[in-house]
């Protein structure tokens, strides 16, 4: 297929510029903006907190990038609800500049009845995914980082309700002969489930890709157990991509049977995995190395 023209090489080969980022990520980073996304009263689609949330994520990320003329972030629209997601691109430099390499998260949180005064912090669910992925962010532009090709954070809106803002952009980007060669999805990453550390889930994702993500996990986070599990139905934004034939991969924080409990709840919040991001920070540094080694 047209796909499979697409096939990347896999090869981990730029060790130097990953290793330099991932000694400046920080937990502690990381746990201030999931701490800075749960003060909203929740992030549901569809409520004016939802599209406070991504005013404020547009802002920090542009805070962050600037300066850096070849980092940009935008607001992206969407069909039927308020809430937009929020994109930073990292213009690619190489002649690969055209193909995209894309890193997600949700933006958006949900609880009980989802009226829109609820109280849905969504620590977990997913500020834990947006700050992971916030920090790889800052170190990059910390570093000045130009990649080959081009990367996109995208920091999705209204997932909790059947990843709609995922399904919008994933067939916008199919549409359009969009050149995407991976997709990661961060989606819960901050609570320990397991004494494995990192579990990479099997279905809706694929399969080639899981094994790059396996290996940059033993090559540069070496003490990190590895397990697999399946989520058994299209349960976070990787599922988007996947239906449209980009290739998805989606580590979690636990197997499933294990994950946290307090997710569309009240207490979703920081004090369920101790007020600190060391587990969270595994899951940016594995998306450093995705993005560094794919971009
Ligand atoms: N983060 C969850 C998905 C999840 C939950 C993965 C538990 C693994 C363990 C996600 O935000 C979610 O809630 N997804 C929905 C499905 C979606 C299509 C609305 C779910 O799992 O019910
Ligand atoms: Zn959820």
């Amino acid at each position: 297929s047209a796909r499979l023209a697409l096939a990347p090489s896999y090869a981990i080969d730029d060790a130097a510029e990953v290793n330099a980022g991932l000694a400046l990520t920080q937990d502690s980073r990381i746990l201030a903006t999931i701490q800075r996304l749960s003060d909203f009263q929740n992030r549901l689609y569809d409520s004016s907190h939802g599209v406070a949330a991504s005013d404020w994520l547009a802002g920090e990320w542009r805070g962050i990038v600037a300066g850096r003329s070849w980092m940009k972030v935008s607001q992206v629209r969407h069909a039927g609800w308020p809430q937009k997601s929020v994109k930073l691109v990292i213009q690619g430099s190489g002649p690969g500049a055209a193909e995209t390499v894309v890193l997600g998260a949700h933006l958006d949180s949900i609880a009980g009845n989802a009226s829109s005064e609820v109280r849905a912090p969504g620590a977990d669910d997913d500020a834990s995914g947006v700050a992971a992925l916030t920090e790889v962010i800052r170190v990059f532009s910390e570093r000045n980082y130009r990649p080959q090709r081009t990367i996109e954070f995208i920091a999705y809106a209204a997932e909790e309700v059947g990843l709609r803002g995922s399904q919008q952009i994933a067939k916008k980007y199919q549409r359009a002969g969009k050149p995407v060669v991976g997709v990661l999805q961060l989606d819960m990453t901050a609570f320990q489930g397991d004494p494995t550390d990192l579990w990479i889930f099997t279905d809706y994702t694929n399969a080639a890709q899981n094994q790059f993500v396996a290996d940059l996990a033993a090559a540069y986070l070496p003490l990190l157990g590895v397990g697999y599990d399946r989520c058994g139905y299209g349960c976070s934004d990787h599922a988007s991509w996947t239906g449209r034939g980009f290739a998805a991969s989606f580590p979690f924080e636990a197997s499933f049977a294990h994950d946290n409990k307090a997710i569309h709840s009240a207490n979703d919040t920081t004090t369920t995995f101790g007020n600190q991001a060391r587990h969270a920070l595994k899951f940016a540094q594995l998306a450093l190395a995705y993005a560094v080694e794919l971009g």
